[in-house]
């Protein structure tokens, strides 16, 4: 220990010795030993520039370019799609919460008709193969292409902790929204309506991975023969 602190102090000599006590102003430039990002060719705001035509160092917008951030007809852009489609509102519909605890079962702003409800399920079906399935895997069992990459940990989404009876669909909605432990939100990529489609298409999965051998047998069945039925036709 004591020729550590001798060494030390050797060192601690040299270097100050060498490189210079820095703690007053001089006028020699200081010894860079990695340069790294010190100097730049950059001006500061508001400094004229003689390399511009006409000597003003900060420039305007290009022509037809609308910067960052900017207002576009009255409301910001994220991909194209107006920015309160992603955020902003109150209520079940854009928090999941109702009251202080998690809600259950598709909102009301979803206008879902018998009709319009199998749409919605196609359009989670999409982008959840497109946002979740990566790591998810595409029937949701957790043994997606990332998992072979290294990604630890993911979750198996037909497993009973993750059904609609243990999880209800306005957790589902946050854990997109903002993430969980070591996966990372998506409020900012999957707007609202879409996050709902890929709940109602979460729970079609689950639902089918605990359907009975027998069920899916058969409807493979039925859709092998409609299958050879429209192939023996042409
Ligand atoms: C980059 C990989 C990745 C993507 C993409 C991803 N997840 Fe995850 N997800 C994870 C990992 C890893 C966990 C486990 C997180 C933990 O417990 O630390 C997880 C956990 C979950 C959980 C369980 C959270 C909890 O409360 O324990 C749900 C539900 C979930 N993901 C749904 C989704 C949905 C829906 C999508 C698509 C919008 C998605 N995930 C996209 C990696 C991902």
């Amino acid at each position: 220990m004591k020729y550590f602190f001798i060494l030390y102090a050797i060192i601690a000599i040299s270097v100050v010795g060498i490189f210079k006590y820095r703690g007053h102003s001089f006028s020699e430039p200081p010894i860079q030993l990695l340069p790294d990002m010190d100097d730049q060719d950059v001006l500061k705001a508001q400094k004229q520039s003689a390399f511009f035509a006409d000597g003003q160092g900060a420039r305007q917008p290009v022509t037809q370019t609308t910067p960052l951030g900017f207002q576009v007809d009255g409301a910001n852009k994220l991909g194209g799609i107006p920015e309160y489609e992603f955020s902003g509102g109150t209520g079940y519909y854009f928090t999941g919460h109702v009251g202080d605890y998690f809600g259950t079962g598709m909102p009301e702003e979803l206008e879902l008709t018998p009709e319009n409800s199998l749409e919605l399920l196609k359009r989670g079906e999409e982008r959840y193969n497109i946002y979740c399935s990566a790591c998810h895997g595409v029937s949701g069992d957790g043994a997606g292409i990332t998992g072979l990459y290294g990604v630890p940990g993911i979750a198996n989404l037909t497993a009973p902790p993750f059904s609609a009876g243990s999880y209800p669909d306005g957790r589902l909605f946050e854990t997109i929204t903002k993430g969980k432990g070591l996966m990372s939100g998506y409020g900012y990529n999957i707007p609202v309506r879409d996050r709902w489609a890929i709940i109602a298409y979460v729970r079609a999965i689950q639902v089918a991975r605990s359907a009975p051998y027998d069920a899916v047998k058969d409807a493979f069945e039925a859709g092998k023969q409609q299958q050879e039925a429209a192939t023996s036709s042409k």
